[in-house]
C-alpha cells in the first residue's frame, strides 16, 4: 500500500460569510485563541505523519504564505530582547520551507477545481485533504484516524458525522452500505441535498484521504450543486471501483466557517488551555450568571 505523504489545503475561498472581516484578512488567518486556523490544520496533518504541505491559494491571500515563511528579522529581534517564548511561538510550528508548496486557483470554480489545481504537486499517489474551516479537537488527530482506516482498508476514506436533517443542504451526504456505527461503507454521495431528498444524515466534514484517480475525474470539469465543480461529485464517480469508507472520527468538530461555530471553537480551545483555561472559565461563568 502506498503511504500518504502529502496533504492539500484549499484556502482560496472568498470567506463571504465573514465579511467585512475577510475583506483584507483571509479567514484561514483568523485566530482561535492565538493561532490562526490554518496553523491548526497544518499541525494536525504533521501530527498525522504528513510530510509535504500543499496550499491552493488565491491572489490577495499572501498572509497565509507569509505565516509559513521564516522571518529572520523578527526572530533576531525577539532573540535580542530575550523573548524566548515569543521566539518559540514564531518558529516551532514552521515546516521545512522545502516541504511547503503553494499554487494558485485563479478562478473561483469550486472545491473540486481547487483540488484539481494541486494535481501536479500531488502527482500519482494517494493524498489527504484538510479544509481548515473544519477544526477538530480530538485526542488522536482526526486525519491520523482516517489514515489508520486507510492503512487497513485502502481506497478512499472521508471523515463523517451525523447532522440534524435540516442541515443536509450544507454538506456532502453519504448513502451508506454496511455500517458498524463507526465505519460506514460509502454507496453513494450527494452534494448539499435538500433534507427531504438526503439519503442519510451522515455528512462529510473536511478530512479526506483520496486516490490520485480523482484528478482525471476533476479534469472533466463537470458542474454540480451551485454550478460549481464539486469534489463530492468526482468522489461519487469513484464508488465501486475502489474501497470507500466514511469514518465517524472521535473528536469534536467546530464549523469555523460560520460565526457561531467560530465563537464556540474559541471558547472550547480557550477552556482547554493550561495557561489560562481557569481564568477563561471564570470569565464565562460571570457572563452566564448575568443571563
Ligand atoms: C465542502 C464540501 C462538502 C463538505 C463540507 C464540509 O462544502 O463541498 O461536501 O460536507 O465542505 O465542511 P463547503 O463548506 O465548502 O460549502
Amino acid at each position: 500500500m502506498q503511504l500518504v505523504r502529502k496533504a492539500v489545503f484549499p484556502v482560496a475561498g472568498l470567506g463571504t460569510r465573514f465579511l467585512p472581516a475577510t475583506k483584507a484578512v483571509p479567514k484561514e488567518m483568523f485566530p482561535v485563541v492565538d493561532r490562526p486556523l490554518i496553523q491548526y490544520a497544518l499541525e494536525e496533518a504533521r501530527a498525522s505523519g504528513i510530510e509535504e504541505f500543499i496550499f491552493v491559494t488565491a491572489p490577495g491571500k499572501e498572509a497565509i504564505e507569509a505565516h509559513f515563511r521564516p522571518d529572520p528579522e523578527l526572530e533576531h529581534a525577539l532573540a535580542a530582547q530575550g523573548k524566548t517564548e515569543a521566539h518559540e511561538a514564531i518558529t516551532a510550528y514552521l515546516p521545512d520551507p522545502h516541504h511547503v508548496h503553494f499554487t494558485l486557483q485563479t478562478e473561483a470554480l469550486g472545491l473540486g477545481h481547487a483540488i484539481w489545481c494541486a494535481r501536479e504537486l500531488v502527482g500519482d499517489e494517494p493524498f489527504a485533504i484538510l479544509l481548515p474551516d473544519d477544526l477538530v479537537q480530538s485526542e488522536t488527530p482526526c486525519l491520523k484516524q482516517l489514515l489508520d482506516v486507510y492503512e487497513e482498508k485502502g481506497g478512499n476514506v472521508v471523515g463523517v458525522m451525523d447532522v440534524p436533517r435540516e442541515e443536509t443542504r450544507r454538506y456532502g451526504i453519504l448513502e451508506t452500505g454496511e455500517d458498524d456505527g463507526r465505519l460506514a461503507e460509502v454507496r453513494g454521495l450527494v452534494e448539499k441535498p435538500d433534507p427531504a431528498q438526503a439519503p442519510s444524515t451522515l455528512s462529510i466534514i473536511g478530512r479526506y484521504v483520496l486516490q490520485p484517480e480523482i484528478f482525471d475525474l476533476l479534469a472533466e470539469r463537470r458542474q454540480g450543486a451551485g454550478n460549481e465543480i464539486q469534489l463530492t461529485d468526482a468522489m461519487a464517480r469513484m464508488i465501486g471501483g475502489t474501497p470507500f469508507h466514511g469514518l465517524r472520527f472521535a473528536g469534536h468538530r467546530f464549523d469555523c466557517g460560520e460565526r457561531l461555530g467560530f465563537l464556540e471553537a474559541s471558547v472550547a480551545y480557550a477552556l482547554a488551555r493550561k495557561d489560562f483555561g481557569e481564568s477563561a472559565r471564570a470569565m464565562l461563568e460571570g457572563y452566564a450568571k448575568k443571563g
